[in-house]
């Protein structure tokens, strides 16, 4: 195996760039970074397994997305933690600032044992990328199936100073297309955040009043959901800001509220959209997390979950994170089902109604590119 050295850098527009290996006068402290790659090479790997209880899955046994994700990224933080502290200089934590678009390919249940493998698969100079699996085992009959399959990308921030970003020891790849493969995917999903950033800044929703009269069924207010959560210890990284996992598990818990509320039948989530963590979410905040319609096919729900931030006692509220989950109603024999049509009201919900419809329609031809790729 050799340890080849990421390279990158920022253009003029803040977008990455390819740009060449670092200079000759830092050779010395390459080398000694090169050796320290090699020597955390050995921690590039980590696995999890846990069997699944009844509070992990819903009234039906189906384990909840939410609890998949947080297994995924407390896999990832400890595979990324680890390897960032096979360096001298300040001891530091991963803090998961991206998921790429995740899909759950089989539903898991109660009593079987999740198998979660991460692996670091690339490093930039700043981040790292993780790659998780997540296998199924039914301990009774031996089966295993594939449950999930993500990609995080995590930033080590310095246990002294947390807003300090600190070098990423560069990993050996297997080969120079493996490298290559990697700093493509880098590439890509920096400029998608991008154009992210500009959503995320977008108008808090107002809370739905409860004193309002009722709301006619199916419409995107009948099931738009929100839930409240004061921010705790057990939340929490070492450096008291809130675990990338426990959002996540937050925000696919209102999804699927809103997804119920919809259908009044059993739901699933069957993926979520990349999401960005720009900012933070410290000990002692609240957050509220609300959940509304976007779009719906005939068997799936497109939910926009948006997690906004505020100190209990200053007046500064910010929208930490935002993202879109699908979810799919289920009949008594787990089959996806039809759902009612939503019904749209006003030019606002029909805007993100079409960029739903324009969404799925995007993720249906690449699942089906994909599939024929594989064939
Ligand atoms: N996805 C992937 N990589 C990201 C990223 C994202 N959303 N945001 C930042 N990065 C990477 C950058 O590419 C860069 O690496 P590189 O130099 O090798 O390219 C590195 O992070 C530092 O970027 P920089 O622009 O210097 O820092 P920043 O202003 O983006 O701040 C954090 C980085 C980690 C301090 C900040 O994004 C943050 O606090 N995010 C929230 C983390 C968190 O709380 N996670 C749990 C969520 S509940």
């Amino acid at each position: 195996m050799r340890c080849f050295r990421p390279r990158s850098g920022k253009a003029a527009d803040g977008v990455a760039a390819v740009v060449e290996t670092r200079q000759a006068s830092q050779s010395q402290q390459g080398s000694r970074d090169v050796r320290e790659g090699v020597e955390a090479g050995a921690q590039q790997h980590y696995q999890l397994s846990r069997i699944m209880r009844p509070d992990d899955a819903n009234i039906v046994g189906n384990v909840h997305g939410g609890i998949i994700l947080k297994m995924i990224e407390e896999a990832g933080c400890i595979v990324g933690t680890r390897h960032c502290n096979a360096q001298s200089g300040d001891r530091c934590m991963a803090a998961l600032v991206r998921v790429e678009k995740t899909e759950f390919l089989f539903p898991m249940f109660i009593g079987e044992v999740a198998h979660v493998t991460a692996e670091i698969t690339y490093t930039s100079e700043h981040s790292l990328e993780v790659q998780v699996k997540v296998i199924a085992e039914n301990i009774l009959t031996g089966a295993k199936k594939l449950a999930n399959k993500a990609a995080l990308w995590y930033v080590p921030c310095s246990l002294q100073n947390v807003n300090k970003v600190m070098d990423v020891p560069p990993i050996k790849y297997t080969s120079e297309e493996q490298e290559e493969q990697g700093r493509n995917r880098y590439d890509a999903q920096k400029l998608e955040r991008v154009e992210t950033k500009a959503r995320t800044e977008e108008v808090v929703p107002p809370p739905p009043n409860p004193e309002d009269p009722p709301k006619e069924q199916h419409t995107v207010s009948f099931s738009q959901s929100s839930l409240i959560h004061l921010v705790g210890p057990s939340d929490c990284t070492l450096q008291h800001y809130v675990h990338g996992g426990v959002t996540m598990k937050l925000m696919d818990e209102v999804a699927g509220i809103v997804a119920a509320r919809h259908c009044s039948t059993n739901i699933v989530t069957a993926s979520v959209d990349a999401i960005n963590f720009h900012r933070k979410i410290n000990k002692g905040c609240v957050v509220t997390v609300t959940g509304r319609l976007t779009f719906i096919s005939s068997k799936s729900m497109e939910i926009e979950v948006l997690v906004d931030a505020s100190s209990l006692v200053e007046a500064d509220k910010y929208r930490a994170v935002s993202a879109f989950f699908t979810f799919i109603s289920l009949d008594k024999d787990n089959k996806p089902q039809s759902v009612p049509p939503l019904k749209i009201d006003g030019e606002e919900e029909q805007r993100r109604y079409d960029e739903g419809n324009a969404r799925y329609l995007q993720n249906k031809a690449k699942r089906l590119a994909d599939k024929q790729r594989q064939q």
